[in-house]
């Protein structure tokens, strides 16, 4: 039998920004009337890491042109766990400060256990506090987690329901896999959840209607590990050979056998960083209604 090759649909990012920009610069601008100031962000970075150099400063740039104040607190690599730590505690302290952000990674000498629990919840923009983590998990209001609710953001905006459908997740990650699976759940797909033990990768990547790759392997997935049709939604990013910025999905190799996939750059990461801004109005409002 032969099947016809699909066209593959790209769901880029953009259209999604182009429409969400300007709601959130009205809620901005309505929040900064009700509260007396703009809405604060503010971002821990510890170190000179140049890959969250530039994530910082893209979450700057788009704040602004939104409307939120958002800056960043920069500490040298040599910092103590404790000097930072006091510094995230007076954030937490400030009321005219509404999301608070720990960019990763963290100098090793850092326990991530005790990190996770530094941000006060109702600052927890980022989505890394257990208590966060718990309520997404049980279904009760709170801050999303910005890449995996960006995910099925994107996939609500291209018009896709996960729902009675099979989501194949890749990767494990606290930050990435482990809650994408949990919010599909919520959707009432069916999740089959992989990691760098299974086996035979591709005979279960290739039963999903759904697929999300969150791993940092560039070009681990192709052509073999997608069912014909399938949606492709690639979190990864890496460099190829030449430096090239890629995903973890081979696109060229899907091209055909997939029905739609995200590109990179331009799919995944504008999303996180719009959910982050948004997740920050999201505070900013509960302080106008409380
Ligand atoms: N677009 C965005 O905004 C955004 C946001 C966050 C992360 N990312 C990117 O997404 C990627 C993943 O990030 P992360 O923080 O989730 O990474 P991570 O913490 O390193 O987790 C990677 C996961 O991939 C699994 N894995 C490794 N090799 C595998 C293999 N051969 N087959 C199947 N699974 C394998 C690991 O399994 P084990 O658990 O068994 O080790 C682990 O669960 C990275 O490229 C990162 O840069 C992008």
């Amino acid at each position: 039998m032969f099947l016809t090759p699909f066209m593959m649909k790209r769901l880029a990012a953009k259209p999604y920004r182009e429409k969400r920009l300007p709601e959130l610069q009205k809620t901005a601008s309505e929040l900064t009337r009700a509260l007396g100031r703009k809405p604060v962000l503010r971002v821990i970075m510890v170190g000179d890491h140049a890959a969250s150099a530039l994530y910082v400063a893209n979450k700057e740039k788009l704040a602004a042109e939104v409307g939120i104040d958002a800056a960043t607190i920069h500490f040298p690599a040599t910092a103590s766990a404790t000097e930072v730590r006091t510094a995230v505690k007076k954030l937490n302290d400030d009321g005219t400060v509404d999301g608070i952000l720990i960019q990763r990674p963290l100098p090793a000498t850092y326990l991530e256990s005790e990190v996770l629990l530094w941000v006060a919840p109702e600052k927890d923009v980022d989505a890394f506090h257990p208590e966060t983590v718990g309520r997404m998990v049980l279904g009760l209001e709170g801050f999303l987690p910005c890449t995996p609710a960006g995910c099925l953001k994107l996939l609500d905006f291209y018009g896709y329901s996960v729902k009675g459908k099979i989501a194949c997740v890749v990767g494990r990650s606290s930050i990435v896999g482990k809650p994408l699976a949990s919010l599909l759940l919520a959707r009432d797909a069916t999740v089959l959840h992989c990691h760098s033990r299974t086996p035979d990768l591709a005979a279960i990547t290739r039963q999903a209607d759904f697929l999300f790759v969150a791993v940092g392997k560039p070009g681990l997935i192709g052509k073999s590990h997608v069912k014909p049709g399938a949606v492709v939604i690639d979190v990864g990013i890496g460099k190829d050979a030449a430096g090239k910025t890629v995903g973890d999905v081979d696109s060229e190799s899907i091209a055909g056998t997939a029905s739609a996939a995200t590109p990179v750059p331009g799919g995944i990461g504008p999303m996180t960083i719009l959910g982050l801004l948004e997740n920050t109005l999201e505070s900013a409002a509960k302080k106008v209604k409380s």
